[in-house]
Formats: structure tokens, sequence, C-alpha cells
């Protein structure tokens, strides 16, 4: 199992967007995925809640309270929503669970400075100072070929953490949350371009696959 935990204090930043894409994504690739819900807002839950029963299925973990409640059935991938005012045991205490953590970070001024923060506190946690834990920084709502995305991609090269790609701003994001749905769910050739916006991402959490390093490294 791959665990991967989506976290970044700044509110709207795209956690559960990202979250549930992911969880999605994984599900439409045939592979048994869960959503764990560490935000008290319970956005995930809500998105799985409204989730067709035609759509491929997803397990839904409530974590509002901590991460007790285990699977039911065996998963391939976990992803966990986090919230986003977290103090920095509790991300601590979901980040031993990780395998990965996908930070989201906007093109804003707001948002650039409280996530360089974040990620410098990172650094102070067991996890991923014994690299147990690794850290992918994903852009979000970019709007490509604009000045903010440029100085996105400045703050990017000072982060000293991978980025794994961008995915742009589009309407279908907040249009298809309310319905339990992501891009992997739809058809159309606009959807399809926009998938290839996640492949980076995903590719970077296959590639971190515990299991296959293990056999990698002859264990
Ligand atoms: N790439 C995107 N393009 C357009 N809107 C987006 C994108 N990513 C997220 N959003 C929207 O931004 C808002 C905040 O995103 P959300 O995933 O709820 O953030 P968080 O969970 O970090 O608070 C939501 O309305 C969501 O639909
Ligand atoms: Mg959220």
């Amino acid at each position: 199992m791959i665990t991967v935990l989506v976290a970044n204090p700044k509110g709207g930043c795209g956690k559960t967007t990202i979250a549930t894409h992911l969880a999605a994504a994984f599900a439409a690739a045939g592979l048994r995925a869960a959503l764990a819900d560490a935000d008290r807002q319970g956005s995930s839950l809500g998105w799985l809640q409204a989730r067709p029963g035609n759509a491929a299925a997803i397990q839904a973990l409530d974590w509002r309270d901590g991460p007790e409640k285990l699977p039911k059935e065996a998963v391939d991938r976990l992803i966990v929503d986090a919230p986003a005012a977290m103090k920095l045991k509790k991300i601590e205490e979901l980040l031993r669970l990780a395998d990965i953590i996908v930070v989201p970070v906007l093109p804003s001024g707001f948002d650039e400075p409280v996530t360089g923060e974040f990620l410098r506190q990172l650094e102070t946690l067991k996890p991923i100072r014994k690299s147990r834990a690794a850290v992918a920084i994903l852009r979000n709502r970019v709007q490509t070929g604009t000045r903010t995305a440029a100085k996105l991609d400045r703050f990017m090269l000072g982060v000293g953490h991978t980025g794994v790609g961008r995915l742009r701003h589009r309407l279908v994001y907040p249009d298809i949350a309310g319905r339990g749905l992501s891009v992997f769910d739809l058809t159309g050739k606009q959807n399809e371009a926009l998938r290839e916006d996640w492949a980076p991402v995903l590719r970077y959490i296959e590639n971190n696959d515990p299991a296959m390093q293990a056999q990698a490294a002859g264990e």
C-alpha cells in the first residue's frame, strides 16, 4: 500500500480537490483506493457520499477524530485529506503513516510565504528528516503564461523539494466537486487533456511504492 498525505496549512490551496482526484485516478486505473478525511469540514466525505454508484469505487475513512479507523478491505492506495490549521504534532502523527506528502501551492503572494514556512517546518519532523516520507510540491490553479505563474516557478526553484507538475486553473473542478466526480470520471477531449496535468504526480507516487523499492534493494 502507498499512503499519500495531502497537506498545507493554507486553506483553499486545493487539498480536497487533489485528494479526491488522486483517489479517483487510482480507482479508475483499477487499483483499490481509499480516501481518509482528517478535516473537520468533511469535504472529502461529502464528495464520497455524492459519488455516483456507477463511478469507480473508493473506500471512505472518517479520520476527523484521528487516524484510528483502518480500511475494512485491502487497499493499494490510501489518500489522506489533511485539515488546514493543524498543529505540528498532528502533522507528524499523519506523516508517520505516509510514504509521500503532496503539498499544493497556489500562485499567490499570500500562499507562497505560508507554504515556504510550512516546508521549513516539515524539515524538522522525524519522518521527513529520516527520509521515510518524501515531499512533493504540486502547483495548483496555474494560469499558464501569466506573470503570477512565472513567479510561482521562481518560488519553486528555492523550495528544495521535487515539483510534481502543475494543475491548470479550470472551472470544471469547482463544478464537479459537489457531484462526487473527478476529471477521471468524465469523458470528452477537454477532460482528457486535463488528465495529462495529473500524470507527473501520479507517476511520482507510483515510483515511490515502498514494496517496489524494497524489491529493487534486494530485500
Ligand atoms: N485547479 C483548479 N482550478 C480551479 N478551481 C480549483 C482548482 N483547484 C481547486 N479549485 C477550487 O478551489 C477551491 C478550494 O479548493 P479545495 O480543494 O477545497 O482546497 P482546500 O481543501 O485546500 O481548502 C474549491 O472551490 C475548488 O473547487
Ligand atoms: Mg479541504
